[in-house]
């Protein structure tokens, strides 16, 4: 084979959710296609053990990872917004960013910069060096509408979303309550919004957008992206990073090794993704729910919110020692026959492909909705914070694969309306119709990324763009 010529430069925002399907992406660049890649990773924290090893399990004779130095973020008040965060790492590392891409064209004859929907402030840099800008958007078709309709939007809305009697109509989209759209939506006034809206002007810029998602999965939100290409979008999902990590190995022989034990189909997989976590009162509730629906389940619980870090985080921390203190009295006692509570952390991937598996309580991560569809598994649809309640209603009412229990106004589930989604999804009828459903996006995910398939032709028009520009 020659030696590599293209290269591409990889920018992700901070977070495993943007992480994971970039390595998927990163994985068939270099093994397909001969493409060097360099991952450069701004951190305002240490990275995690996670994400470091997910990073070396690439080749790593064609992929390099730098970490860009930590950007200071200690002038930031206690209320900043996740998104600030995020938005800000990437802002506060250009110097570095342009050193390095300084670098990498004096190496190569053709440099791509790929950043994630938060990292468009570094398309200024990536001109100065005739490098050409690209997104991959990590989320649903409709959350990119969402993003290339916000400027338009933002001028024709008056207030804040989460007041609007009408839903928000996007083209090929299902409505979306004002209160359910990206969380730095709801508050029109704080610096999240001016980040994510500065972000989303940016995004016509790009020379092209690569969407983590497919056609069978959001037909009328693709078909509308696709029929105003400006920038063009290349539906290439579903990216999904199935690789076993390497610090995941003990964790994984218990779990595997108790689902091995269970019977096909009959467990529910119980995870709200790689940062969240419920109040004290609604994680008992959980437990409680979960016991009441005499179904098996495999839980990965987090310590509640209101056990801060002393910065006031609510973040936990992966490190810290396992203690369920905070699970109602006896819980782990009395279900210990048919369930299995972990702490944080599990190999999610490899528990969705199990056989055992039968659903998922799932926080609507994207990744976590496209290993479920990948692998059929239907969802319990509970969204946190970021896009996640979008998420959901793509999850629930456009591909029909997921039920959405019902919450008091508060957003407090109890235990009675948990015990009966659980229980509807892996014995009822209900749960049947939306496995079926969700077999059938399983097929058409298989399809499209076949060799003649729809995401692997868009891949391909990436490639070759890539390789010539
Ligand atoms: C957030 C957003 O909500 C998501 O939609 C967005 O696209 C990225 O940022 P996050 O909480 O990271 O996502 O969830 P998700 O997108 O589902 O990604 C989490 C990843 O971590 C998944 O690939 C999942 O398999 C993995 N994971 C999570 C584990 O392997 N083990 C765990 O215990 C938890």
């Amino acid at each position: 084979m020659d030696p590599p010529q293209a290269h591409i430069a990889i920018l992700p925002s901070p977070g495993l959710g943007h992480l994971n399907p970039l390595v998927d992406f990163a994985r068939r660049l270099v093994t397909d296609h001969n493409f060097s890649v360099t991952f450069l990773i701004p951190t305002d924290v240490p990275p995690t053990q996670t994400e470091k090893s997910i990073l070396e399990s690439l080749p790593s004779d064609s992929v390099d990872h730098i970490y860009l130095p930590p950007v200071n973020m200690d002038d930031l008040p206690k209320d900043t917004k996740f998104v600030t965060f995020l938005t800000l790492a990437v802002t506060r590392s250009l110097p570095s960013l342009r050193t390095i891409l300084k670098s990498l064209v004096s190496r190569f004859s053709r440099v791509t910069l790929l950043v994630d929907l938060f990292g468009t402030e570094a398309f200024h840099a990536a001109r100065e060096f005739n490098v050409a800008p690209y997104i991959f958007y990590t989320s649903t078709a409709m959350d990119l509408s969402l993003f290339l309709h916000m400027p338009h939007l933002d001028e024709t809305v008056s207030g804040e979303y989460r007041h609007l009697t009408e839903p928000v109509r996007l083209p090929g989209c299902v409505p979306i309550p004002g209160t359910e759209l990206f969380d730095p939506l709801q508050d029109r006034t704080n610096d999240a919004y001016k980040l994510v809206l500065g972000n989303a002007k940016r995004f016509r810029e790009a020379e092209g957008i690569i969407l983590n998602s497919f056609k069978e999965l959001e037909p009328g939100a693709i078909e509308a992206l696709l029929r105003n290409p400006e920038p063009p979008i290349y539906p290439v999902g579903p990216m999904v990073n199935m690789s076993p990590r390497k610090n995941d190995a003990e964790s994984s022989s218990l779990c595997l090794a108790w689902l091995e034990k269970q019977p096909r189909g009959s467990v529910l997989f119980v995870s709200f993704g790689s940062g969240g976590t419920h109040s004290l009162e609604q994680i008992k509730e959980i437990a409680l729910g979960l016991e009441m629906s005499g179904q098996r389940f495999l839980w990965v619980v987090r310590k509640p919110f209101q056990v801060k870090k002393e910065d006031g985080t609510t973040y936990f921390d992966r490190n810290e020692k396992p203690s369920f203190d905070f699970l109602p009295d006896g819980f782990l006692d009395r279900t210990k026959e048919v369930g299995m509570v972990m702490h944080p952390w599990a190999p999610q991937a490899q528990i969705l492909a199990h056989p055992s598996t039968a659903g998922f309580m799932s926080h609507c991560g994207w990744n976590s909705s496209l290993e479920s569809v990948v692998n059929g598994v239907p969802v319990v649809a509970w969204p946190l914070y970021a896009e996640q309640k979008m998420n959901a209603i793509v999850l629930s009412e456009e591909m029909k694969v997921a039920l959405r229990p019902k919450a008091r106004e508060n957003g407090f589930v109890e235990k009675e309306e948990i015990a009966k989604v659980v229980k509807s999804l892996i014995k009822g009828e209900e749960g049947k119709e939306l496995r079926n459903r969700i077999g059938k996006l399983k097929e058409a995910a298989a399809k499209t990324l076949s060799p003649h398939g729809a995401s692997t032709k868009a891949f391909l028009e990436v490639v070759a763009k890539w390789k010539n520009q």
